[in-house]
């Protein structure tokens, strides 16, 4: 496996990070993570647009515009010679005083990290994977908006633990007022019959680039697809659920909330769609 890290536009042999820098001290950063096909990075533009929206939302300036993040990204990738890589691109707010206050802080950090990717098992494409309904609630978007990617994941860490103790591969958060939002690292999709429902942005959700790439492939494909909120109860007639997410792609749900889902195999629309995910990541450039 090849890690190489570029910070600043530098790659480094013995990469290091203030302990003064607030993305370490207090979670103020924005990130993204990238997935490659033929080494190449998949959706880059996308991912570019969502870290700018984010570091928007923080009032964060990145110093790269979308040019130098591609030609380090390219560098990166190039140094590290990896058949496929994880790619992720971390935005700080800077070396600053050890005080909340980010107006210390004169330059933000732009670390990439590349390593080798390390694709979910085949056997849970195969079988689906449990999740847990878990009782941390996720941020609500009026505290720390879950649209804005950011290096505070705390909320996602709870969950997840939550999740591990019991015994599912992740967690499906509720919003404070109770509807269904996301999972830790992924958005989520349900199926009733024929219809696909997932939950709207507006619910208090990351604004998926997978989720975003599946949705319009149900719709051109005509399954009826609803963005909308989605009680507690939804869960208790459902034939199918999937994740999404740049690392999982299209990742099928056969254990939600301690119940099976469908006969415990993922289910036809699932499949449908996985195929047709994986025949547009095969189409890009
Ligand atoms: N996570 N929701 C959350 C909370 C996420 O962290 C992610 C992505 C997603 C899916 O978004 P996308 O399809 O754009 O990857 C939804 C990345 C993979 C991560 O933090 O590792």
């Amino acid at each position: 496996m090849t890690t190489k890290i570029n910070i600043n536009g530098t790659l480094e042999e013995n990469p290091q990070i203030s302990v003064f820098d607030h993305g370490f001290l207090f979670g103020d950063s924005v990130y993204e993570v990238v997935s490659t096909r033929d080494n190449k990075p998949i959706y880059l533009d996308r991912h570019l647009t969502r870290l700018n929206n984010s570091a928007r939302g923080l009032s964060l300036e990145i110093p790269y515009d979308n040019e130098r993040f591609s030609l380090e990204i390219d560098r990166t990738l190039q140094a590290a010679g990896n058949e496929e890589s994880y790619i992720r691109i971390v935005v700080t707010r800077g070396v600053g005083d050890i005080d909340i206050d980010p107006s210390s802080c004169q330059t933000p950090n732009v670390i990439i990290y590349v390593t080798e990717t390390h694709p979910y098992p085949r056997e849970s494409y195969e079988n689906g994977i449990n999740v847990a309904l878990v009782s941390i609630k996720r941020n609500p978007k009026e505290a720390l908006n879950p649209g804005i990617k950011t290096g505070n994941y705390l909320n996602n860490v709870l969950a997840k633990m939550e999740a591990n103790k019991l015994g599912a591969q992740d967690a499906l958060m509720l919003s404070p007022s109770g509807y269904l939002t996301e999972c830790t690292t992924s958005n989520i999709f349900f199926v009733q019959g024929e219809r696909i429902l997932t939950p709207a942005i507006d619910c208090g959700i990351l604004p998926g680039i997978t989720r975003e790439v599946v949705l319009q492939l149900a719709r051109e494909n005509g399954f009826p697809v609803e963005e909308g909120s989605w009680p507690v109860e939804t869960l208790d007639k459902l034939d199918e659920v999937f994740l999404t997410g740049t690392l999982k792609k299209i990742m099928p749900v056969t254990r939600l909330d301690g119940k099976q889902i469908g006969n415990g195999k993922p289910g036809p629309i699932t499949q449908r769609l996985m195929r047709l995910y994986d025949a547009t990541l095969q189409s890009l450039g």
